[in-house]
């Protein structure tokens, strides 16, 4: 925007039935009760001016005149852009052979111990091109936008060798590139311990420490490093040397914790000051203490245990005794194949029982913070980065109330149009 433009707005969406703005005032995030304070804004208006929010309140407090375009919210909900905070969205390969196992009784677990799962991805991701991940997840990046996603971590874990996990972490910088969403990348050595290192485990370790980890913080290839604490994956014994290096590189940690059994992955998240511990189906009262004193996002991921058929993650109880909850999709090829946030809004709320108010915060503010990123997303705050969604229904509590169907008409990142089903025309 020029100096001497007249407008002091480049957008006004005015009039907006529903402004759900989670409104943080200065608050890294949400925790317990707090998570019920949507900051909602009856006949609200929001103004935008070059990527930023510039105004937010009541219709009745805006000038319209001083907005170069003006979208007419009337009958329509506007929210903060969703944040996924957890994804493994690079990958090649699909795995519905397993989710039939899987629904004729075998376990994850079982799979994965016998060379498939993960392995299987490993396989048909190091075999795959650049351009071939390159092109896959793009596609896969649309289909999150589409439902609303702004932001989206994506983890690497499907190389599991030197040079296929850099390959891995430099597909999703270029994705940062090439895709108008915001991505955040996570180093995911390690995952599991791959095939060809079956009998080779502390030369896979050894990799991780002392090439992997320092390679990637170099180089700049990603802000996280996460372990995958399991049996069948990492002990806390290794995942604290791992978690050790990341920190001493200067890489922020996240946890894959307590996901099939309670092996205390949450508590070493919160031992590393971790921005988020994720998965967390299996927790102690101790754990949870432990995670409330270091700030650490519990991050639940309801799709996965839809998708794998097992118990949701106590997520109520998280909340009631003063979690920051965030709820993301976890979107892979074996445990969650879904890039669909909308969806994870729903089964948050049948099966974990979160309110549809708790959802909100859970998706924006909350995930933004898992991310270290709540300081410029995840709410509609005045100075905030102008990712806005306007959905064509008149109340929030549509949107995960009316299950799998999209009722998103607008996006708007860093304050341009970048999808449009109402053919908005004001920055074409
Ligand atoms: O977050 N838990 C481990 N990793 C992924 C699943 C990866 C896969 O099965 O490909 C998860 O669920
Ligand atoms: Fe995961």
């Amino acid at each position: 925007m020029t100096h001497d433009s007249p407008y002091s707005m480049d957008l006004l969406i005015n009039h907006i039935t529903n402004l759900v703005t989670v409104r943080a005032l200065g608050s890294r995030f949400k925790r317990g009760k707090e998570m019920t304070d949507i900051g909602l804004i009856r006949d609200g208006a929001v103004g935008i001016d070059n990527e930023r929010i510039v105004f937010v309140g009541t219709s009745s407090d805006v000038d319209e005149s001083r907005a170069k375009y003006v979208i007419n919210g009337k009958g329509k909900t506007v929210t903060p852009g969703f944040v996924d905070s957890h994804t493994h969205l690079v990958f090649a390969g699909t795995r519905e052979h397993e989710f039939s196992l899987r629904n004729a009784g075998a376990s994850y677990a079982e799979i994965h111990r016998s060379g498939g799962g993960i392995n299987n991805t490993v396989r048909a991701t190091r075999s795959a091109s650049k351009e071939e991940l390159l092109r896959l997840s793009l596609h896969r990046l649309d289909t999150c936008l589409s439902f609303g996603t702004t932001t989206v971590e994506i983890k690497s874990g499907y190389g599991l060798t030197f040079e296929h996990e850099v390959k891995m972490l430099e597909v999703i910088q270029e994705l940062r590139e090439r895709h108008v969403l915001d991505v955040v990348s996570t180093c995911l050595g390690a995952h599991t311990i791959p095939f060809d290192y079956k009998d080779r485990r502390q030369d896979y370790i050894a990799m991780l420490l002392d090439q992997l980890i320092p390679y990637v913080a170099e180089h700049r290839l990603a802000e996280f490093v996460d372990v995958f604490c399991e049996e069948g994956a990492f002990s806390i014994d290794e995942g604290r040397s791992i978690l050790q290096r990341a920190v001493d590189k200067g890489l922020g940690v996240k946890v894959h914790a307590d996901q099939l059994t309670s092996l205390g992955g949450s508590r070493l998240a919160a031992e590393f000051g971790a921005v988020s511990a994720d998965h967390l189906d299996h927790l102690s009262d101790e754990d949870i203490v432990a995670m409330k004193r270091s700030g650490t996002v519990a991050v639940v991921l309801p799709g996965v245990s839809l998708f794998l058929g097992l118990p949701m993650a106590d997520a109520r109880r998280l909340i009631e005794q003063g979690l920051p909850v965030a709820v993301a999709t976890d979107a892979n090829p074996g445990s969650c194949m879904s890039e669909n946030i909308q969806l994870m809004m729903t089964v948050a709320g049948t099966m974990m029982h979160l309110t549809v108010e708790e959802i909100f915060t859970a998706v924006t503010l909350n995930a933004a913070a898992a991310l270290r990123r709540s300081e410029i997303l995840g709410s509609i705050e005045v100075g905030k980065q102008a990712d806005l969604l306007i959905f064509d229904v008149p109340s929030y509590e549509m949107i995960p109330y009316h299950m799998g169907v999209n009722h998103l008409s607008c996006v708007i990142k860093r304050g341009r149009k970048v999808l449009d089903t109402m053919q908005e025309k004001f920055n074409d």
